[in-house]
């Protein structure tokens, strides 16, 4: 069974991705700062394929030996998805610099140590698949969110060099930016704001985190293998 390292399972879109591997036949080690009654129950449907890992992506100190006890315990893994994200917002002159700290340990510096580690056992498999989740918002603006977007920028720059330099070892390295979805992340933004999103996707909806974990899903499998270095967009075509 190919082992699929997902961080930020325990809620939201990580969680959605989580259980579309699972019933893909993927064994599934999901990373999070704490077990969440979803990504239990979902454990216990299928007590073979999903584990839980606490860890806090702020400790960057820990990610070397923490990667490489899970290689040893559930095997080289085939697939890392890094969708662990701070989604904290504000106007920049007013952003505490812990907040602005923070964003970048965890969005940006905590994958990028993640992908290091996990990508050794994957260059000995000579094959792998690595999915960095970003955000439309790399790529547009968004009011209050300048620091955020700027470490989903840097994820999406890391994708395609990372992209060049693993290749020829049979790895690739994607992005999937989403648009806006309902989860905690969002939570805050409701209303006639949500309405005013809503209506700016061509469809007239919102993208859902399950239309997001269909193309993780596929951006993991075998039919992909001709795709790195690539950015897939699901916003419900908000930004067409
Ligand atoms: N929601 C949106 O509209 C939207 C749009 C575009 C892109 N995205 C991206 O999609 C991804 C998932 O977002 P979401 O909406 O599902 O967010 P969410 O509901 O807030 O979930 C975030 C996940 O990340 C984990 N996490 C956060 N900080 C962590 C830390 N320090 N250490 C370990 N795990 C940590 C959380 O687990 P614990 O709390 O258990 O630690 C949780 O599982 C993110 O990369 C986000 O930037 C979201």
């Amino acid at each position: 069974m190919k082992t699929i390292v997902v961080t930020g399972a325990t809620r939201g879109l990580g969680l959605a991705i989580a259980k579309r591997c699972a019933e893909e036949g993927y064994k599934v080690v999901g990373i999070g700062r704490e077990l969440s009654s979803e990504l239990q129950s979902l454990s216990a449907e299928h007590p073979q394929q999903i584990f839980f890992e606490a860890y806090d992506f702020e400790y960057t100190a820990g990610i070397h030996a923490f990667a490489t006890r899970l290689a040893k315990e559930y095997g080289r893994p085939w697939g890392l998805v890094n969708n662990a994200a701070l989604g904290h917002d504000g106007v920049l002159a007013t952003l505490h610099e812990r907040d602005i700290a923070e964003l970048i340990k965890v969005n940006i510096e905590a994958p990028i140590l993640l992908t290091k580690y996990l990508i050794r056992p994957m260059l000995i498999n000579r094959g792998g698949r690595i999915v960095n989740i970003s955000s439309i918002i790399a790529s547009t603006g968004f009011n209050g969110l300048s620091v955020y977007a700027a470490t989903k920028a840097a994820l999406s720059g890391f994708t395609r060099s990372l992209a060049r330099e693993v290749g020829k070892a049979g790895i690739t390295v994607n992005t999937v930016a989403p648009g806006y979805m309902e989860t905690d992340m969002t939570s805050g933004l409701q209303g006639e704001k949500l309405q005013s999103i809503r209506r700016r996707s061509p469809l007239g909806q919102l993208a859902r985190p399950d239309d997001v974990a269909n193309a993780v899903s596929f951006l993991l499998g075998e039919q992909a293998l001709s795709v790195t270095g690539s950015t897939m967009t699901i916003d419900a075509g908000s930004t067409a």
